[in-house]
């Protein structure tokens, strides 16, 4: 295998999360704790179990304090959740939350339609968040949307990308999350937006979180992977999509993740099967297909074999 790739990946489960944020059916708090707990059994080390955000804005979300508290967790799993601001934070804080993360966007039209303020307001926004949760010794993550071209602006700019994600960095994020909202990326723009990016910040502090909505997220991932990048944000199923970005579909599947890189020979830790029993069951309470080819394809094969 070529070298310049990694030799263990951590992938961080988006499913409860991003998910399910954009989802219609209704999903019980009993049917996301049953699904988290399934996720929890694969070996992943790292689930985004909610949001505490306001429940006007993103309803679906809004148990996630009664998910939290409930769920049974796994040793070694950290659960983590978005916190827009101090009440979220605190409300976080208060149902145990591991980890915790901050959102903002290289697009202003973005930050506006998102998070009701404009980039360097949310910066401010997230200050008091950060030096909070530091404090209470909860790691806090940063995303950074749209790094890859936004709904409302068309392209971004790479070097807009680094500066948002050099400011997160700095402000105490230990990680940053950068994000193809839209999905509207392709390798080479991926490879330029890096370069912006990497110039100032490390290669172990950022991840990526690459939507499918055009079929890209692999190959894309397949550039940050030979970038030094060895965070990937997926989400079985391919389930996902942010409600402030239209158009925008699911995130890139983990089962489609999980497959590319054992067939790079690089470790996650994460087991295919029990990872399409959290994905089977979760598409079963939502009533849909996954996008998963992987899981569309390892299914077919299974019932041949039955
Ligand atoms: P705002 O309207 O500017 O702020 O919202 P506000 O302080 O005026 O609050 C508005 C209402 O929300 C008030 O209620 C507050 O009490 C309540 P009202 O008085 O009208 O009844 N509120 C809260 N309730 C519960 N928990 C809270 C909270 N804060 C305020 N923490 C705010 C600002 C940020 C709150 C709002 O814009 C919001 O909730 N936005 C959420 C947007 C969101 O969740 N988007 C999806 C996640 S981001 C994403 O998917 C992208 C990502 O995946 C990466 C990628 O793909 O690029 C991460
Ligand atoms: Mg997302």
């Amino acid at each position: 295998m070529n070298n310049c790739y990694p030799k263990t990946v951590t992938l961080v489960e988006m499913g409860p999360r991003d998910g399910l944020q954009n989802e219609s059916a209704t999903v019980t708090t009993e049917q996301k704790v049953h699904f988290i707990e399934l996720l929890s059994a694969t070996g992943l080390s790292r689930i985004e179990a909610g949001s505490f955000v306001s429940p006007k804005w993103v309803p679906q979300m809004a148990d996630s304090d009664a998910v939290l508290s409930r769920i049974r967790r796994e040793e070694g799993v950290r659960y983590s959740v978005l916190t827009p601001n101090v009440r979220g934070l605190e409300n976080a804080l208060a149902s145990g939350a591991d980890e915790v993360a901050v959102f903002g966007a290289a697009s202003e039209s973005f930050s506006q339609k998102n998070i009701n303020c404009s980039i360097a307001d949310s910066l401010k926004r997230f200050e008091p968040v950060i030096t909070r949760a530091i404090d209470a010794n909860i790691p806090v993550r940063g995303y950074v949307s749209c790094v890859l071209g936004c709904p409302y602006e068309g392209e971004i700019s790479p070097r807009a990308v680094a500066d948002v994600t050099d400011a997160l960095l700095g402000m105490g994020c230990y990680e940053v999350s950068l994000g193809d909202t839209i999905g509207t990326g392709s390798p080479v723009k991926t490879s330029n937006m890096l370069d912006a990016v990497l110039t100032s910040s490390p290669a172990h502090k950022l991840a990526a979180h690459f939507h499918d909505t055009y079929g890209q997220a692999l190959a894309n991932l397949l550039v940050a992977l030979q970038r030094g990048i060895t965070v990937i944000d997926s989400a079985v199923a391919g389930l996902g999509g942010c409600p402030y970005a239209k158009g925008a579909s699911g995130n890139v599947a983990t089962e489609d993740v999980l497959y590319m890189l054992d067939g790079m020979g690089i470790e996650t830790q994460v087991n295919m099967h029990a990872l399409l029993k959290a994905s089977q069951y979760i598409c079963g309470v939502i009533g849909k297909k996954p996008s998963s080819k992987v899981a569309l394809a390892l299914s077919v094969k299974a019932n041949e074999t039955r």
